[in-house]
């Protein structure tokens, strides 16, 4: 994934990455991905594994990824211990981020400076989180309520400690289905950017002004997270078919979900700046 974020950070875009908990969330990714010629992120986590676990999941990402020739990445998304990280790296996840966020910064660069040793014996590109990034819905299941705003100093001395190859922060970004609009902190993101020469990962991109995306890219944000609007259009598709007829054979319900994706998919790697950079 390091390779992709940093071809983005120089290029001014940034790769979008997708949630995708089963084959053919991962299949319409990949191909609207190739047929935009587009890098791309296939991310799971704690929130899927209840579906398939780590191992099921790299399987039949990399299985679904043999098809396509887009250069594309499998993250682990809010790792949220060392054991689910280990689970990752021997699945074949390319990326993996383990979210101590919440926790004080000692233990967040100690345990972030392990994965980095883990993780990069095997080629394999860290993330991690300082900052909180909260979520603005109960139905969202990544990050807790609250959020706290990422301090560039700390920043600093968090990337020199651990050596992780990408940094999420917190400027205001939130996960879930925002309720009132966002306001990114521009003045922070800056700060951020100037003392730390990493790609920036944007948490909690569903739901963004164009706008806003557009500038935070400009400033330093490498990979974009979208997950909501994802499991929304997935979710409400579903409850469309089956509402329209209740008995409907659930391949077929599944199949007009799959294809419910392909305008959002298209919107997000047009939003980014990544169309054409494969
Ligand atoms: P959204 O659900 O708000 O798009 O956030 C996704 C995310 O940041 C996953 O880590």
């Amino acid at each position: 994934m390091a390779e992709l974020l940093v071809a983005a950070r120089a290029g001014g875009y940034a790769v979008p990455s997708f949630c995708a908990w089963n084959a053919e969330v991962m299949e319409i990714v990949l191909r609207v991905a190739q047929d935009l010629r587009s890098p791309v992120i296939v991310m799971n986590g704690p929130g899927e594994f209840s579906l398939l676990v780590p191992a099921l999941m790299g399987a039949v990402a990399h299985t679904v990824a043999r098809g396509f020739t887009v250069p594309a990445a499998l993250h682990l998304d809010h790792g949220d211990s060392m054991e689910m990280v280990q689970a990752c790296l021997e699945a074949g996840y390319t990326s993996v981020m383990l979210d101590y966020s919440n926790r004080p910064f000692a233990e967040n660069a100690g345990a972030l400076r392990q994965v980095v040793t883990l993780a990069h014996a095997l080629g394999v590109t860290v993330e991690g989180e300082l900052g909180h990034v909260g979520k603005v819905d109960t139905v969202t299941v990544e990050g807790t309520g609250d959020s706290t705003l990422t301090e560039p100093g700390e920043a600093a001395a968090y990337v020199e400690q651990t050596g992780v190859d990408a940094l999420a922060v917190s400027i205001g970004n939130a996960h879930g289905q925002y309720t009132k609009l966002p306001k990114f902190d521009f003045a922070r993101l800056e700060k951020i950017r100037a003392a730390v020469r990493l790609p920036l990962v944007l948490h909690g991109g569903s739901g963004t002004p164009p706008a806003d995306i557009q500038r935070a890219i400009a400033l330093g944000m490498a990979k974009v997270n979208v997950a909501t609007e994802i499991v929304a259009t997935w979710r409400e598709t579903l409850y469309g078919q089956w509402g329209a007829k209740q008995n409907l054979w659930a391949p077929q319900a599944m199949a007009e979900a799959k294809k419910a994706l392909v305008p959002v998919v298209q919107k997000w790697i047009r939003l980014t700046g990544a169309e054409g950079r494969a």
